[in-house]
């Protein structure tokens, strides 16, 4: 079972759920009402850029929109877009952070 642990961000508390089947992660903020926000939910606006603080590895591997996404934005290996990770069902724990959208893309 994967368990993520969500940060608190400034109007929602922290979060933490376990999985027993692999979930999408947008699937998984919306049913818990996890601390992560959402625009275009299509790798194109950067809002739902969270850090990953731990258990990246267990995650999938960014698509090609994410990753191209990310590269222009000069995000780091840490940084992904939470409407474009799977999260595996498998033994992980998954700590996250939203982090926000950049300002100027
Ligand atoms: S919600 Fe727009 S990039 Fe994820």
């Amino acid at each position: 079972m994967a368990t993520i642990l969500f940060e608190k961000s400034a109007d929602r508390s922290a979060v933490a759920v376990t999985l027993t089947e692999p979930e999408c992660l947008v699937d998984v903020c919306d049913r818990v009402r996890a601390p992560v926000e959402f625009g275009c939910r299509a790798a194109r606006c950067t809002t739902c850029r969270i850090e990953v603080l731990q258990g990246l590895s267990a995650l999938n591997a960014p698509n090609e929109e994410e990753s191209e996404l990310l590269q222009v934005t000069g995000s780091g290996e840490k940084i992904r877009l939470a409407c474009q990770v799977t999260v595996p069902a498998s033994e992980a724990l998954i700590h996250l952070r939203w982090i926000g959208p950049l300002t100027a893309i």
